[in-house]
C-alpha cells in the first residue's frame, strides 16, 4: 500500500447480517476501491452500542459483519479490515472532538431525531422531540452516545485522515457534519491537519435501495429486507411475496411507488436490456408481475449465493478471523496514533514529564 494514494475508510455498525442496501450501498464499493485507493474497513461495534445492545449478540454481529466483509471479497491483503474498539485512539479523540461539537447541531440531525423518537417510542414525526427529551415527560431516555453519534462517526474518519467514504445517501448528513468539524477544528487552531472527507459512487449520485414492502429504503429496523445469507428458499419466497400494485390500468400511465422499486432493485442486479422489456411491458401493460419477481429472485441469487457459500466457511474460521482483525488493529492504530499524537499537541495538551 503506497501513502501516495488516496486514504478510504468506511464502517458498518454491528447490528445485524448485512443486506442488500449495506451491499450496494456500501460492500460492493469496499471491494471495487481496493485495488486504487490506501483503503480502510471497520466494523463500527462502538456505534453499535448507541442501541444498547446485548453483548452476547454484539460481538455475534461484529463476527458476522466481519464473515460478510471477507465473503464479499474485501482482501486483507489489500485493505485495513479491522474493529473499531480495538482502536481506543477513537476513543481519546471523541472526548477531544466534542469540545468543538454544538448540541444544536447534533440535535438537528435527521438521523437522531428518528432514533431518539424510537428509544421514546413517538410514533408522529411531527412532535417536537427536543422539548420531549429535555421536558423528561416520559421516564424513558435518550442516551447521550446517541446524540454525539455524528461526533464518534468523524472521529473514525478524521483520525485516519480519509479522502473518501464509500456510504449510502442516508450517511451524507454525517458526512456533511464531518466535513464541517474539519474544517472547525482546522481554522480554529490555524492548521491543515484534517482532509474534508467526500462520499464515494461509482456512478453519478449515491444509492438508495428500495425494501421490498413498497415504501421507503430497505432498512435492518424495517423489517424489509434482503439478506446477504438469505438461502435460495427464504430469499425466492421474499421476493415473490414483495409488494406491487394491481397492474397498470392504462398504457403509459405513471409506474407505482412499489413496482418502481422493484425496477431500481433490478437495475441493481440485471441486465439493462431486460429491466427496460419490464419497463416497457408496463407501459402497455401486458407485464406479469410473477414473471417479473422470478427474475430478480434468479438474478439477486447470482449476487448472493457465492457470498453465502463463501460466508459461513469464514464465520466459522476463528483462526483466520482473529489474524486478519490483529493485523488490521496494528495498522490502524498505528495510523489512529499519529493523529492523536499531533490532535493532542495542536489543543495543548502537553506532557511536563
Ligand atoms: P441499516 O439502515 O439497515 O441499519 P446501516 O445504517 O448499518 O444499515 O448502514 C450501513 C451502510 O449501508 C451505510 O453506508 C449505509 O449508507 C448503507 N445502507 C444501508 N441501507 C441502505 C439502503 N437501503 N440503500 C443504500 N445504502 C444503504
Ligand atoms: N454511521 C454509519 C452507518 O450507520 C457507520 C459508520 C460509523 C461509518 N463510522 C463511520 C461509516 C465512518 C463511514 C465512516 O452506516
Amino acid at each position: 500500500m503506497s501513502s501516495e494514494k488516496e486514504i478510504v475508510l468506511s464502517g458498518i455498525r454491528a447490528t445485524g447480517n448485512l443486506h442488500l442496501g449495506n451491499y450496494y450501498g456500501a460492500l460492493s464499493k469496499f471491494v471495487k476501491m481496493q485495488d486504487d485507493y490506501d483503503c480502510l474497513y471497520f466494523i463500527a461495534d462502538l456505534h453499535a452500542l448507541t442501541t444498547n445492545p446485548q453483548p452476547e449478540a454484539l460481538h455475534e454481529n461484529v463476527r458476522n459483519i466481519l464473515a460478510e466483509y471477507l465473503a464479499a471479497g474485501v482482501d486483507p491483503d489489500k485493505a485495513t479490515i479491522f474493529v473499531q474498539s480495538d482502536v481506543p485512539e477513537v476513543s481519546e479523540m471523541y472526548l477531544l472532538l466534542n469540545m468543538h461539537v454544538g448540541i444544536g447541531e447534533l440535535l438537528r440531525t435527521a438521523s437522531f431525531k428518528d432514533k431518539a423518537r424510537k428509544q421514546l417510542g413517538i410514533k408522529d414525526d411531527s412532535q417536537d422531540i427536543e422539548r420531549q427529551i429535555i421536558g423528561n415527560e416520559t421516564n424513558k431516555r435518550v442516551n447521550a452516545g446517541l446524540l454525539t453519534y455524528p461526533t464518534l462517526m468523524a472521529v473514525d474518519i478524521l483520525i485516519q485522515k480519509a479522502h473518501k467514504v464509500p456510504v449510502g445517501k442516508d450517511q451524507e448528513q454525517h458526512l456533511e457534519l464531518t466535513r464541517r468539524f474539519a474544517r472547525r477544528f482546522n481554522s480554529f487552531y490555524g492548521v491543515d491537519l484534517f482532509p474534508e472527507p467526500e462520499n464515494f459512487n461509482f456512478g453519478d449520485h449515491a444509492v438508495k435501495v428500495p425494501g421490498l414492502d413498497g415504501s421507503g429504503k430497505m432498512g435492518k429496523s424495517e423489517g424489509n429486507c434482503i439478506y446477504l445469507v438469505d438461502d435460495e428458499k427464504v430469499l425466492r419466497k421474499k421476493v415473490m411475496r414483495a409488494v406491487t400494485d394491481e397492474g397498470p390500468k392504462e398504457p403509459n400511465q405513471p409506474i407505482s411507488q412499489p413496482v418502481e422499486n422493484l425496477l431500481t432493485l433490478m437495475e441493481l442486479t440485471t441486465a439493462p436490456e431486460i429491466v427496460q422489456s419490464y419497463r416497457d411491458a408496463y407501459a402497455d401493460c401486458s407485464i406479469r408481475y410473477g414473471d417479473l419477481k422470478k427474475q430478480l429472485a434468479e438474478d439477486i441469487l447470482k449476487v448472493t449465493t457465492p457470498i453465502r457459500e463463501r460466508y459461513h466457511d469464514i464465520r466459522n474460521d476463528d483462526a483466520y478471523i482473529a489474524r486478519v482483525v490483529r493485523q488490521g488493529a496494528e495498522k490502524a492504530r498505528e495510523r489512529a496514533a499519529a493523529t492523536l499524537k499531533e490532535v493532542r499537541e495542536v489543543m495543548g495538551i502537553r506532557k511536563f514529564y
